[in-house]
């Protein structure tokens, strides 16, 4: 049975050349492990593993969507590449990723940024559809018109430079404390990197 209390977002699918870009910008090779966060039909971890050659985590709460995931998954004979985790994505652990792809709400991303935050390691990346994460800084913004005639937006972020609180727990107390005193601390802790923001931005109508 599906946990609706839990469903945060409805099942609203991304087009083929949102999830083809989003990939792309992401750079998804055969190396990565990529979580699919409420990951509706499983279309962005088919995807991602047949034409990426990525393993995948397909997570996705309503259990008929699970076995929609389930049948085509095993119909592309992909089940040694994408894992099925039927379960709500704040119930699960994501360390092991390397990739993440979200098509959520903006209030969702910020519940989530979190979880991010702590779980993934430094230069994970996190490609957002739509909605950006509110409080951190995209590396790319990528704009483009789908076949239903849509405008999309590609948000990717990398842990560490989008979010630079996330460096702190990866350095010792001692170079912490120093760049504190140096004043460079409060700024990675508080303030972010300077001068990223402008840069992001980049537009195509394709
Ligand atoms: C907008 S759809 C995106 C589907 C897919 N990622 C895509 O891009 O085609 C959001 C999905 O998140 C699922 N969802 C909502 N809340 C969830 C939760 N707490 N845990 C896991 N999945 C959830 C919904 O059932 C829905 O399928």
């Amino acid at each position: 049975m599906s946990r609706g209390r839990d469903k945060l977002a409805p099942w609203i699918p991304s087009t083929k050349e949102v999830i083809v870009e989003a990939l792309r910008i992401a750079n998804v090779k055969s190396s990565d492990k990529l979580y699919d966060l409420g990951a509706g039909d499983g279309r962005v971890a088919i995807i991602a593993a047949r034409d990426f050659g990525a393993k995948c985590v397909a997570v996705e709460i309503d259990e008929r969507l699970c076995g929609v995931i389930y049948s085509t998954v095993k119909y592309y004979g992909l089940m040694d590449r994408v894992g099925i985790l039927c379960r709500d994505f704040l119930s699960i652990r994501i360390d092991d990723a390397t990739v993440v792809y979200m098509y959520l709400y903006k209030s969702i991303n910020e519940l989530l940024a979190n979880k991010l935050e702590k779980e993934l390691g430094l230069g994970a990346r996190i490609v957002t559809i739509d909605f950006p994460i509110p409080g951190w800084q995209p590396i790319r913004i990528r704009r483009l018109v789908d076949r239903t005639g849509l405008a999309r937006t590609v948000f990717l972020y990398i842990i560490g430079a989008s979010n630079p609180r996330a460096l702190v727990k990866h350095i010792t107390p001692v170079s912490r404390d120093i760049l504190v005193r140096m004043g460079i601390g409060e700024n990675i802790e508080d303030k972010g990197i300077a001068g990223t923001k402008d840069k992001a931005e980049e537009t195509s109508m394709d």
